[in-house]
């Protein structure tokens, strides 16, 4: 009596632990995809505002000459350029970014011969690339334009 009450037991708790160890797994595995869509991610404009901080620091960088500096922040706007390119996947406007590419060879050339007439050209160049982008991805209502001040004060720009 007691064999006809356990066998089934048996083979219903064997042919049904792989079934519920998969469920575990995949609500595990639902749980950790619901978390990934809900981690911070920095937006577009986010990159964006940052790579507006940099274009500016490089003019006045680049008017003293400090050329390490100029790479230093032209380094800073590829990197932000790349992290659009890894994290803002779901926008279309990523398909317009390969147009800055040239103009930021171009500066970072004046740079590397420490050209500053070449510098400044470079960097109408590349000003005119980002408002070519704006218009291209229809924010041409962002006018980027030549600094009239520095962003900050409490950064030098000049050699030390
Ligand atoms: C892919 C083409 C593209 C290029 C190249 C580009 N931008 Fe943008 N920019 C955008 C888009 C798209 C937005 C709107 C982002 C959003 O949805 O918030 C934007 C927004 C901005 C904003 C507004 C951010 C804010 O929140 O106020 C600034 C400032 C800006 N860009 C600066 C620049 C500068 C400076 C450069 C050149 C060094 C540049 N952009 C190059 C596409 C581009």
């Amino acid at each position: 009596m007691r064999y006809i009450i356990l066998l089934p037991l048996l083979i219903l708790g064997s042919c049904c632990q792989p079934t519920s160890n998969t469920q575990k797994m995949q609500t595990q595995i639902d749980s950790l995809q619901n978390k990934l869509a809900h981690t911070y991610r920095p937006g577009f404009g986010e990159f964006m505002l940052v790579i507006q901080i940099h274009h500016a620091k490089i003019w006045y960088a680049g008017n003293a000459q400090n050329w390490p500096l100029v790479k230093f922040e032209l380094d800073e706007i590829k990197e932000s350029l790349d992290g659009i390119r890894e994290y803002c996947t779901d926008r279309p406007e990523v398909a317009s970014l390969p147009m800055i590419d040239a103009p930021l060879d171009s500066l970072g050339n004046s740079v590397k011969n420490k050209d500053l007439p070449s510098f400044k050209n470079n960097f109408v160049l590349l000003t005119n690339t980002c408002n070519n982008c704006h218009r291209a991805t229809k924010h041409e209502f962002n006018v980027i334009k030549l600094p009239d001040s520095p962003p900050f004060s409490n950064q030098e720009f000049k050699v030390h």
